[in-house]
């Protein structure tokens, strides 16, 4: 039997508190400004990649949840992270035979098998790119057994989807804007490791787990073409939000890192309504759970308890302190009643589901 070469790996979801959103170079996948996330535990939301290389392939090909993906030569993204980890590879094997090494495996020529599932729904505003690329990257690093850095390999992420460069990472994950028109300095670099904060937790409201109607890709650039607001947000705002959350997670201060989380979700959803035509994310249900935690917030001895943050859809991330969080699962399991599921699940796993009719 020929030989066939196969790995597999997983790739967390992360979610921003400080949004990406919009592009200097599109090809490339440069951003219009730096930005930040959390990346989540791989127990609940994650994406899973095997891939096999055989000399026996005629062609590469790629499932995504079990549906093949056709036109692969077309996908640009997916075409430029399979380009640039050949190339790593073919320098290593490149390497290692002039250091003497016999028989390497020339997987930098063969087709490949790319077979890659989530746990939770694609594109529904809950990352799935940039999990999906993450882990596509990464497991060609292993099957290429590269010796190339987790920074490194983030550029490469980073061409498949903006976001994805984040997820290489654990903790929290900064994306350097870069200045360099190569995007040789734009990059995912980790400002505190999944060990740092640990009464820290999400938790994930699924208000729609449908496709959302505007693409982040569609949508950025609409906003970069259009809104006035978007440079303000760039030059004066972002910069220093990057400083100042950097050291509120440095110093686990809640409050200022709430503030920053939720100012910016607001900040982001307001320069998708100053595009012209206006985009909307978030729905009925959003705005009802922005008001809830602004109230919760209010409720206390002028400590925050919970910050919310929406990306490209309805569906909320609550980051809040541990010991808060069964207190916030009652209050939404109140306010929201006819939750899709079971309280107990709730508790288990941290992620409540909505259904979009509701209202507060
Ligand atoms: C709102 O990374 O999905 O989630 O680079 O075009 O693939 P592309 O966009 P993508 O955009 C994510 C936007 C966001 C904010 C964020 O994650 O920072």
């Amino acid at each position: 039997m020929a030989d066939v070469y196969e790995k597999t790996t997983t790739a967390p979801v992360n979610i921003a508190v400080i949004k990406y959103w919009g592009k200097r170079d599109t090809s490339l996948i440069l951003p219009t400004n730096s930005s930040l996330s959390v990346t989540l535990s791989q127990d609940q939301l994650r994406s899973k990649t095997t891939i096999r290389a055989s000399k026996d392939f005629k062609t590469t090909r790629l499932w995504l949840n079990g549906v093949e993906e056709v036109n692969l030569e077309n996908n640009k993204r997916l075409q430029a992270c399979l380009r640039s980890t050949r190339l790593l590879r073919k320098e290593y094997e490149n390497s290692l035979s002039s250091a003497g090494h016999l028989n390497i495996p020339p997987l930098s020529e063969w087709n490949l098998h790319i077979c890659s599932e989530n746990n939770f729904p694609t594109a529904a505003g809950l990352a799935s790119s940039a999990s999906g690329f993450a882990c596509l990257v990464y497991t060609l690093a292993k099957l290429f057994e590269l010796p190339t850095s987790i920074t490194d390999l983030s550029r490469i992420a980073r061409q498949g989807s903006g976001s994805s460069c984040r997820s290489m990472f654990g903790g929290f994950v900064a994306w350097e804007m870069g200045n360099n028109a190569d995007g040789s300095d734009s990059q995912a670099v980790q400002v505190a490791s999944e060990t740092h904060w640990p009464e820290l937790e999400a938790l994930i409201c699924v208000v729609s787990d449908l496709k959302k109607a505007t693409s982040s890709t569609e949508g950025m650039q609409h906003t970069v073409n259009t809104s006035e607001l978007l440079q303000y947000r760039i030059s004066k705002v972002v910069p220093k939000r990057m400083h100042d959350i950097e050291a509120a997670i440095h110093a686990r201060d809640f409050k200022k890192f709430a503030e920053i989380t939720m100012r910016d979700s607001n900040q982001f959803h307001a320069v998708c309504m100053d595009t012209f035509p206006p985009i909307f994310y978030m729905n009925d249900v959003s705005r009802a759970i922005i008001r809830l935690i602004t109230e919760y917030n209010n409720s206390g001895d002028g400590t925050y308890k919970a910050a919310y943050t929406f990306d490209a859809g309805p569906n909320a991330v609550i980051y809040a302190p541990k010991k808060n969080i069964k207190e916030i699962i009652n209050l939404l399991a109140h306010y929201f009643p006819s939750t899709l599921d079971s309280n107990k699940e709730y508790f288990n796993d941290h992620a409540c589901l909505f259904s979009a009719e509701e209202r507060i």
